[in-house]
């Protein structure tokens, strides 16, 4: 691993604080089974001197875990548009005229999990296994596809049976994946091939869901690109959460812009999820030191319809330490935030990602987020994605 990953990096468990050294296939702390966080003791990172290479995920090597010379398996993901928006606030549906979207649809398979592919199919790839392995309620299995393609490797995806939107399976066949259906819904499929690791009968297949923390580090960039493109830290930023490592990827990108030195503020994060399909709201509610799972998470935004997140913990904390908050909005609110970006910003987005601006309007009618607050919403698929909810709800306009 050592070859591959920058000497000076530790793995630190977020529940118990053990430290170990990096290791390709821990995960979880052998202790408290709690996952692990990759911690970057020092950084020789330079805003000039990044400023000089285009804007994408690799801009911020130096803040990456991936040693100097290695080549990463890359499609030139990030970079992403960094939208403000002007009809909605025109319209008067917002209140504050500096709202953002991060389009995170604009990566190359359409969602934000390149920005984690490209460094965790690069670690793959050096490592010399024949394919990488996840379970997905679909983007995650279109990236890991595309990338393992890009790395000449194999891809077995795990998809909850008729839970995955259309555009994403496509996605998934298109790029030569092997896909197997399972019977239930992602917390099933993320069991399955946790067992399936753990058995040992995806020996040489290296899993990439978000409890790999090295994934995670790649998403951290979206917090990078902010900073670097706005040139101050927003008040707020809102990002929908489902296996719950997206937000906590954010958060940690913040966290190491503050503690080297880089920025003196940090923002608060707000986690949406959806109604019905929102265990991270509960669990934060009650003030449960444990998870509070949901047995049958219902929800339209299939991307974010997830019972039992595996980073729970992590999300819990950056919700805590941000002093930020959980919220929840409702499918149909969802639907009609799907159509007021669309419509009034030319911004088209699928479901899961449309939950952030149903949850900026909740949170300005109840007085949180106030009229001159900077606010960015991470908007993290792209609309065709998801192609049957948009006819469905939109036919009568055929
Ligand atoms: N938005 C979209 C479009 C997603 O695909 C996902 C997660 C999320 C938000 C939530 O991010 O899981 O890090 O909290 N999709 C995963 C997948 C679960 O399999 O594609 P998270």
């Amino acid at each position: 691993m050592y070859r591959i990953i920058k000497p000076g990096i530790v793995l630190k468990c977020i529940k118990c604080g053990k430290t170990y050294t990096p290791a390709p296939r821990l995960f979880l702390c052998p202790k408290c089974n709690h996952p692990l966080e990759v911690v970057l003791e020092n950084t020789d990172f330079d805003w000039n001197k990044a400023r000089r290479r285009r804007l994408c995920v690799w801009r911020y090597r130096e803040l990456l875990p991936i040693r100097e010379g290695i080549d990463p398996v890359s499609l030139n993901e990030g970079g992403t548009p960094l939208i403000k928006i002007s009809n909605l606030y025109e319209k008067r549906v917002v209140e504050s005229p500096n709202i953002y979207i991060k389009f995170e649809g604009a990566n190359p398979t359409g969602s934000f999990k390149d920005r984690g592919m490209t460094i965790g199919v690069t670690i793959a790839k050096h490592l010399g296994v024949e394919g990488v392995v996840v379970a997905s309620t679909g983007n995650t299995s279109a990236s890991a596809a595309a990338y393992a393609a890009r790395a000449g490797l194999k891809c077995i995806v795990f998809l909850p049976k008729g839970g995955v939107a259309r555009g994403k399976i496509a996605q998934a066949l298109l790029h030569g994946a092997e896909i197997r259906e399972v019977d239930g819904s992602f917390d099933k499929a993320l069991e399955e091939v946790l067992m399936d690791v753990l058995r040992g009968e995806l020996a040489n297949y290296y899993p990439l869901n978000s409890y790999n923390p090295w994934r995670l580090e790649g998403q951290k960039t979206i917090a990078f690109e902010i900073v670097d493109e706005l040139g101050f830290v927003p008040d707020y930023v809102i990002v929908p959460v489902g296996n719950a490592g997206n937000i906590s990827a954010i958060w940690k990108g913040f966290k190491e812009l503050y503690e080297f030195g880089f920025i003196d503020k940090l923002p608060h994060m707000i986690g949406v999820q959806s109604e019905n399909s929102a265990p991270l709201v509960k669990t934060w509610l009650s003030g449960s030191n444990d998870l509070i799972p949901v047995k049958e998470p219902k929800t339209i935004a299939s991307a974010i319809r997830i019972g039992r997140p595996v980073n729970w913990l992590k999300a819990l904390k950056a919700i805590i330490e941000s002093k930020g908050f959980f919220e929840t909005v409702s499918d149909d609110e969802i639907i009609n935030s799907m159509k007021l970006l669309a419509r009034y910003e030319g911004i088209g987005v699928e479901p899961a990602s449309a939950t952030t601006l149903a949850c900026l309007i909740k949170c300005m009618n109840k007085g949180i987020v106030k009229k001159d607050d900077n606010v960015v919403l991470v908007a993290t698929g792209h609309a065709l994605k998801d192609p049957d909810i948009i006819i469905k709800n939109l036919e009568s306009y055929l």
